[in-house]
């Protein structure tokens, strides 16, 4: 979604926030903008669409633009239509081009009662010059700062008390010179400290370089920033403390380390991923959910359980009940986010709700969250981003340690989620007494296994380079498997449409012949996912009845079935592990092959058209 970045200092404000926006351009975006402003000079507004570097350009860097306060933003369309009048940021003013606006401002979000607000405005004289919900609320806080003479926080409490929907707001005041006032409510917004100067961003990237102790602003909270100094207040307009995070995310995290894109990065920071994730569920050769603030009374009154999440995530979640209800026997309902929002939920009595997302700040997966809290049912977040709404509003959380993921297709994320699911499972089996001591332990070693297994299966990346190098003018490419291989499937087959653009669907095998496979032609490329071998022999029959059909297969198994995949054309080979964790080895080779077949089509893989790092937005 919209990136928002802020500086106050004593240094040339444009360079600083054309670079945080730059960390930022993976949430997606078709304009960008800044607002700069030297002393109590007029602010000077500059905007430009499409790519960031067509306002780097206009700005020549930003030397056209003095100062050393400033806000910037990069848009990804919510209300009005890309442009360079929509582009933000937006001033009080009724015209873009009219001098000395009161309140110039940027937003992340969406302003649901803008059109009853902007009537409202336009009956007291203000006049509009783009279709943003943005310049409403710009001009709302512009509307109670003159009218009742008040100072910027008041204004601000007033228009939060008076909007409906989400933002994160970084404003400067004419009245004002050399300070930003921030508010939020469900958009991300974090500030960090520096010698000297402070810095607002949507977004931890954008910060790293400068500081790594920031604050998160919470609902209805807003800030005053100066050089040095954030000040934070309530909705009665109280100065309140916030507590200080220590980002351990280094700089160069957020970098590419030496990799072609981030997604490469990723995808081999996947062991790790894991490893990390699960150092911090595993104590003593146990797993330990009271970092989550769940007790074992707790788990062992769960009656049924609710996945809640959207695209890769809702994927976890579909592999997280094959493993779940086969250890610990607790029924398991998966749903996207945007379904169970809507309709009616049957939460039953220990009925517990967990909700998975990386940037935990997903819409609709935030609003399910919401919607599960208001029938009373407890609430589990699996999130990677420390301090994100999701985090926030659960009534538990399991982090991931995945750190910073910046390309838009998830890869690191996804696996140390998958880990994460895997341990809340085993320790719920065992609290149910589905797992004896040696069990429990030959499980919890296969899971501790894991990093250094998915390692192993990165070794293959130069054959499925070439492989992919062969087939990426495929027109469409089905992914089939029974259980566990169709969860795998349904996350193979994304990672290849996200980034490859190539049509692609994930179909439980047993399905095809109830009418896709009449989509099989010579030539259609199959990927058949064959790690459970208590089902093996009927995915291979139906891998057999495409091939009958022209169908190019490809086997995707554990390499102790590499016999009963040689009737494939090309073989994909994972170590073995537990057969509960083979979609944590089984998709790193399909991960590798949609990034190679995005490379090799010259597409941009990092942000792939269209698509945006989190969807904050219905
Ligand atoms: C994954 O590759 C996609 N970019 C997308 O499906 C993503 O998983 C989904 O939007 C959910 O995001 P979240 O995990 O941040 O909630």
């Amino acid at each position: 979604m919209c990136g928002i970045v802020g500086f106050t200092g004593s240094r040339a404000a444009a360079p600083i926030l054309l670079n945080g926006l730059s960390m930022l351009e993976y949430r997606g975006y078709d304009s960008a903008g800044l607002a700069v402003r030297e002393g109590d000079r007029p602010t000077q507004v500059v905007k430009a669409t499409g790519k960031l570097k067509n306002l780097v350009e206009k700005t020549r860097g930003g030397e056209t633009l003095p100062g050393d306060c400033g806000i910037g933003h990069t848009r990804w369309a919510t209300h009005g239509q890309p442009s360079e009048t929509n582009a933000h940021p937006h001033v009080s003013a009724n015209a873009m081009d009219e001098m000395g606006s009161e309140v110039v401002g940027v937003h992340n979000g969406i302003i649901e009662n803008y059109a009853e607000l902007k009537q409202k405005l336009l009956n007291n004289g203000y006049r509009f010059y783009s279709s943003t919900d943005t310049e409403v609320a710009i001009k709302l806080v512009d509307y109670y700062y003159r009218k009742y003479r008040i100072g910027p926080i008041d204004a601000i409490n007033r228009m939060m008390v008076r909007v409906r929907g989400s933002y994160a707001l970084a404003l400067m005041f004419r009245d004002y010179p050399g300070e930003i006032y921030a508010a939020r409510k469900d958009s991300p917004l974090v500030i960090g400290v520096g010698k000297g100067e402070t810095h607002l961003a949507s977004d931890v990237p954008a910060l790293l370089q400068h500081t790594r102790d920031v604050y998160y602003i919470g609902n209805h909270q807003s800030a005053r920033l100066l050089p040095g100094e954030a000040h934070f207040f309530d909705l009665n307009g109280d100065e309140i403390e916030l507590p200080l995070t220590h980002v351990t995310w280094s700089a160069e995290a957020a970098q590419k380390g030496g990799y072609a894109h981030f997604m490469l990065k990723e995808i081999h920071e996947q062991p790790q991923a894991v490893r990390d994730t699960l150092s911090s569920l595993v104590k003593d050769e146990r797993i330990d959910l009271s970092g989550a603030g769940i007790s074992a009374e707790q788990l062992a009154a769960v009656q049924s359980i609710h996945i809640v999440a959207c695209g890769s995530a809702w994927h976890v979640g579909m592999a997280a009940q094959y493993v779940i209800e086969d250890l610990a026997e607790v029924p398991v309902r998966v749903e996207l986010a945007s379904e169970f929002r809507y309709r009616k939920r049957l939460l039953g009595p220990g009925a517990l709700v967990i909700v998975i997302s990386q940037s935990g700040e997903t819409a609709d997966s935030l609003a399910a969250l919401r919607a599960a809290k208001a029938q009373g049912a407890p609430t589990l977040a699996v999130v990677n981003v420390v301090g994100s709404s999701i985090a926030r509003e659960a009534d538990h959380v399991l982090y991931t340690l995945a750190g910073p993921e910046i390309a838009v297709a998830t890869t690191k994320a996804y696996s140390a989620q998958l880990s994460s699911l895997y341990a809340f499972a085993v320790e719920l089996a065992f609290v149910k007494g589905k797992l004896d001591e040696g069990r429990y332990a030959g499980l919890l070693g296969e899971l501790l296994s894991l990093p250094d297994k998915m390692a192993l299966a990165l070794q293959d990346k130069e054959r499925i380079q070439w492989f992919a190098s062969r087939h990426a003018n495929a027109r469409d490419i089905f992914f089939i498997g029974r259980g566990l291989d169709y969860a795998i499937c349904l996350e193979g087959s994304l990672k290849m449409k996200e980034i490859s653009y190539i049509h692609s669907e994930a179909y439980a095998a047993g399905e095809l012949k109830h009418g896709t496979i009449s989509l099989v032609e010579e030539g259609t490329l199959i990927v058949g996912a064959l790690t459970q071998r208590d089902v093996l022999e009927k995915t291979v029959s139906n891998l057999t009845e495409c091939r009958a059909r022209g169908a190019y297969l490809v086997g995707l198994a554990g390499e102790d079935s590499r016999a009963a995949v040689a009737f494939a054309d090309f073989s994909l080979l994972v170590p073995e592990t537990d057969p509960h964790f083979m979609a944590s080895l089984a998709i790193i080779p399909l991960q590798l092959l949609a990034y190679y077949t995005s490379v090799s089509k010259g597409l941009d893989v990092d942000k792939p058209r269209n698509l945006a790092k989190s969807v904050t937005v219905e």
